[in-house]
């Protein structure tokens, strides 16, 4: 059996209260595989490391993210935190990871259950079944580029500039992250940029149309102005399979996606950096979308689906484990059928269960679909 190591950073608040909940499904696939399928080794980030260590994650907790094969993250920060100074904040910690692991391709899946789909802001029909995948290009563009400034005029006047700043190699590398994903999907990609006032976009959709003539002919390719995909997703979101597009245009898009299916605390996430070129493997980060929710800290009451489901992404993105990926899913949506509920997911005055309630309902389904 081939063993794959995790590093466990449950973080902040609510982030240990759901990362046991992902120990027990680790435990539940290393139970029914007879062995360590998985290894695990949980270490401090966030706040909790700037209080042993003085900094928002270690030397030694960098080493152990880079050796292992992927890292689970929780949540980090919290209020106890907010005036330590800015380098060392918790959210340095995640920044840190995503930097040294050079995570590039941040992946958001949109995902109505059927149980949810009354919970959607949107008509019960638009989003029944709905299963899209965006793919947000992580460490360029805007957020990255230089000049970064505020400069002052001399006349009163300041003059604030970010700098929007695309390589073909990042474009190539985030286009195929996207058409391999597709190839496992419904094998079709929208490509969301805005051409007509961005120089970036011009080069976005060249570099991705080609690299899809050259390797990827079988995918089908769209192209779309990013308001555009903006309006569609919220007109006809389940037109979409895959939809790529910068740092960003995905930072919004993704958001906007994640709210037509339900609840922060539903939305899983995965971070990938390139393929090793010996192993083939890529290092890799998952998270919940939420934070550390530091409203609910400590009263049991946090769902564990996003970081659940993260794992789910773990299993299927960095293990090639797609049967126990979709298995675990299936369970997800299973336990929602069966009627429970945390807080943030029940409607109100309905009865709700807390995080332990949701976590055994999850194993439970596990044990009865195996
Ligand atoms: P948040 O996501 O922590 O919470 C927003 C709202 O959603 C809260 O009412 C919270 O109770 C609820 N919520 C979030 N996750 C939930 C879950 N699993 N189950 C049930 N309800 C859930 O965002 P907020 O309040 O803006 O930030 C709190 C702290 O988290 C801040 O220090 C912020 O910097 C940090 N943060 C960390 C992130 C990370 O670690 N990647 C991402 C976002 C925020
Ligand atoms: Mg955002």
């Amino acid at each position: 059996m081939t063993t794959h190591s995790l590093l466990l950073l449950p973080g902040d608040g609510i982030g240990p209260e759901i990362m046991a909940s992902a120990g027990e499904v680790i435990d539940w696939f290393n139970r029914r595989a007879g062995g360590k399928l998985f290894t695990t080794e949980t270490d401090l980030v966030g706040g909790a490391a700037y209080d042993a260590h003085g900094a928002a994650i270690s030397e030694e907790t960098m080493q152990k993210a880079l050796a292992a094969d992927a890292v689970l993250f929780g949540a980090v920060g919290g209020p106890k935190w907010d005036d330590v100074p800015y380098d060392v904040r918790p959210e340095a910690g995640l920044l840190r990871l995503r930097k040294d692991l050079q995570l590039f391709a941040n992946l958001r899946p949109a995902i109505c259950y059927a149980a949810l789909a009354d919970a959607s802001s949107l008509k019960k029909e638009l989003v029944e079944g709905l299963d899209i995948l965006i793919v947000r290009e992580l460490t360029g563009g805007v957020y990255f580029g230089e000049p970064k400034e505020i400069r002052d005029l001399g006349n009163g006047q300041k003059r604030a500039v970010d700098t929007q700043v695309y390589d073909t190699f990042e474009i190539e590398r985030i286009a195929r992250v996207a058409f391999d994903l597709a190839r496992t999907r419904r094998n079709k990609v929208t490509s969301s940029e805005k051409r007509n006032v961005m120089k970036s976009g011009v080069l976005w959709k060249e570099v991705v149309e080609r690299v899809r003539e050259a390797d990827y002919p079988d995918v089908e390719l769209e192209h779309m102005l990013a308001d555009n995909c903006g309006m569609q997703l919220v007109r006809r979101p389940k037109q979409f399979d895959v939809i790529v597009c910068d740092n960003l245009f995905g930072d919004m898009l993704s958001d906007v996606a994640a709210m037509l299916t339900g609840s922060l605390g539903m939305l899983p996430s995965a971070s990938l950096g390139a393929p090793d070129p010996t192993t083939g493997r890529r290092k890799a980060l998952y998270e919940p979308v939420h934070g550390s929710a530091p409203d609910i800290t400590g009263t049991g009451r946090a769902n564990p689906i996003a970081m659940i489901a993260s794992f789910a992404m773990a299993l299927r993105y960095s293990f090639g484990l797609v049967e126990e990926a979709d298995l675990l899913d299936k369970a997800i949506a299973t336990a929602l059928d069966s009627g429970a509920r945390t807080a943030d997911i029940a409607p109100d005055g309905a009865d709700t269960v807390g995080t332990e309630e949701m976590t055994a309902a999850i194993i439970a389904a596990l044990d009865n679909l195996a």
